[in-house]
């Protein structure tokens, strides 16, 4: 199985990094799809929107069972179509998302979150997790001039515990986890995850 998701904070640059790997790996005639979480499927997209509604009030494990429905859905639909047709899944967020943004950004025990997300994704679990890490005034200063979703109108001390969430995902799963310094030229980026990809694409 070959399931790569790319995690991190927003602006950490995880959508250009993705585009410079899917470039490269349809070069390579890699046999591979590229999804983003939540979002993928029509459902998914729904629930994208109301997440992201800044006008929406959604409290913190409310947006738990939603992220984890939209999952359930792209779980279901996508992933494990394509993992079962041999195909590399390439995802931007996945469940630590829940763990880093809910969990330590939020406050909602982990433990829930856990549970919550099980039936979700019926098992599946990345085999790599690449974490584009970057201080988030750096990543914030990146998002300036984009109109912002509700998520992204959170402060920086969120983000500090949102990254830090992350770091300690990474050491929770170091078998899986990958830390890459986001303020890396994209591209730099992309090649040192295109070399930890290598021995998955044929
Ligand atoms: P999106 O605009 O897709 O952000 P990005 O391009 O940075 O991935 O919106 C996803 C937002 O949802 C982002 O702010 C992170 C948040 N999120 C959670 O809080 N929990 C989750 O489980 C997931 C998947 C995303």
């Amino acid at each position: 199985m070959s399931f790569f998701t790319l995690e991190g904070i927003d602006g950490s640059g995880k959508s250009t990094v993705s585009s410079i790997i899917q470039k490269e790996l349809k070069k390579r005639n890699a046999n591979f799809i590229a999804v983003r979480e939540p979002g993928s499927t029509g459902i998914g997209e729904k629930i994208r929107e109301l997440l992201l509604d800044p006008d929406a009030f959604i409290s913190p494990i409310e947006e738990v069972y939603l992220y984890a429905t939209s999952r359930a859905v792209f779980v279901r639909r996508i992933v494990l179509p394509a993992l079962n047709s041999g195909k590399v899944v390439i995802s931007e967020r996945y469940v630590d998302s829940s763990f880093a943004y809910q969990g330590y950004g939020k406050g909602v025990p982990l433990r829930s979150i856990y549970e919550i997300n099980k039936q979700a994704i019926s098992g599946v679990s990345p085999n790599l997790t690449v974490l584009l890490d970057i201080d988030p005034s750096t990543a914030l200063k990146r998002l300036e001039g984009k109109k912002k979703d509700r998520l992204e109108l959170e402060g920086l001390d969120f983000y500090e515990r949102v990254r830090d969430g992350y770091l300690k995902l990474a050491e929770l799963f170091r078998y899986r986890y990958m830390v890459v310094d986001g303020t890396k030229e994209p591209g730099e980026i992309a090649s040192i995850v295109l070399d930890k990809l290598e021995r998955f694409i044929q």
